[in-house]
């Protein structure tokens, strides 16, 4: 089925066809105006790269280290919440997707499966857990114990969402998520018997976080702790110096904050303030190998996709998110070649320059 699937905006088109107007809207949508959500794309396309030539290669490589372990290529699966909407495999066809590919699948605390559920219907995989925190203590470090105890090696702390975002999409379609569905591993970590719906789960969430909170639950955590939703150079300097192994320069897709920075603008201040101490990912906006890469150039140890994956789970399931994710392997390669760069950790800023200012905010 994937003669005529050249790329990821092509498998956007196939799963929108296939969810129809609300689910597609839940998934595709952004806060307020989603001006934050159209710049995290269109901000790579106002870099340009900067090739090397006569390098003497033949051979490139996308293998990458991110947190101390090797991937097939730096660019990993985001949490994603509710991808049981898509995919009746739901997370576990996202995580064995991931395994074949060769990169890390980060489950969100709203999946529709928990993180036993994922590692017992998954091979074997590099995974990492995405925990929101809640205002009752058990409830998070219960969170976090089943991953950690389900071999999730890192622990994302997604801290962009005190309040969820104005999303006028579902207000327009109607759609709410079906509750059925529940949030199973926040109902194993309460003990509930009954599903819980998503609005009592924000109801549940911690808003009121701290530095030093996050400090505590580093220090605590078996695995290292990423913060993810960082945007300042003053947050990604707080974060490393509150024990951190590292940040994700993220605006969560567009749908917290609109209006805040694309994630390509934000992310070289946040590389220059955490100078080396943590590892800095980003993600929002990433449709392209050659966004991987000018990512990878600015800074970034790696990158993560969420629509982009979900897209390929949504038109073809395991097989399409793997199928996702491979093409934009292949296309990171291609990009590395062309720039003379054997490997991703030889991409440079010397490899980026801004685009001519009468491109930027052409069509
Ligand atoms: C439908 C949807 C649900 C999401 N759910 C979560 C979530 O549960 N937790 C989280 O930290 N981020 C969540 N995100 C944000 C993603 O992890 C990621 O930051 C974002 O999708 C990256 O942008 P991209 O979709 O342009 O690649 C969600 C994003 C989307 C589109």
């Amino acid at each position: 089925m994937f003669e005529d699937v050249v790329n990821v905006a092509d498998f956007e088109r196939i799963a929108a066809e296939k969810l129809g107007p609300g689910p597609h809207g839940y998934f595709a949508g952004g806060a307020g105006d989603e001006l934050t959500l159209a710049e995290n794309v269109s901000a790579w396309g106002h870099w340009r790269l900067r090739p090397r030539m006569l390098a003497g290669l033949s051979e490139w490589s996308t293998a990458a280290e991110v947190l101390g372990a090797e991937v097939s290529a730096p660019i990993l699966v985001a949490p994603v919440a509710y991808q049981g909407l898509v995919d009746p495999g739901g997370e576990a066809a996202m995580a064995r997707a991931a395994a074949a590919a060769g990169t890390v699948m980060c489950l969100s605390t709203l999946a529709t499966k928990r993180p036993a559920e994922v590692a017992a219907e998954a091979p074997p995989g590099r995974r990492w857990f995405q925990l929101y925190c809640f205002r009752d203590e058990a409830v998070t470090r219960a969170l976090m114990d089943e991953a950690v105890g389900s071999g999730f090696e890192a622990i994302v702390v997604t801290v962009d969402a005190p309040r969820g975002g104005n999303r006028e999409r579902d207000l327009r379609t109607g759609f709410a998520i079906p509750e059925e569905l529940g949030v199973p591993s926040v109902e194993a970590a309460l003990g509930s018997a009954r599903a819980v719906t998503i609005e009592e789960t924000f109801a549940l969430m911690q808003p009121a976080l701290t530095w030093p909170y996050l400090e505590e639950l580093a220090a605590e955590c078996e695995v290292p702790v990423l913060v993810k939703g960082v945007l300042t150079a003053d947050d990604g300097a707080l974060a490393v110096e509150h024990g951190a192994a590292g940040v994700i320069v993220s605006n969560h897709g567009g749908r917290q904050l609109d209006r805040c920075p694309a994630t390509a603008d934000a992310l070289p201040e946040v590389v220059d303030a955490v100078e080396g101490r943590g590892a800095v990912l980003v993600d929002g906006g990433i449709r392209r190998g050659v966004d991987a890469a000018i990512a990878l150039a600015l800074g970034a140890d790696a990158v993560l996709v969420g629509r982009p994956a979900l897209w390929g789970l949504a038109a073809a399931g395991e097989e399409g998110a793997r199928r996702v994710l491979e093409l934009l392997r292949a296309e990171l390669e291609l990009t590395l070649s062309l720039c003379g760069c054997a490997s991703p950790a030889e991409l440079t800023r010397a490899h980026v320059q801004r685009a001519p200012a009468a491109s930027l905010y052409s069509p």
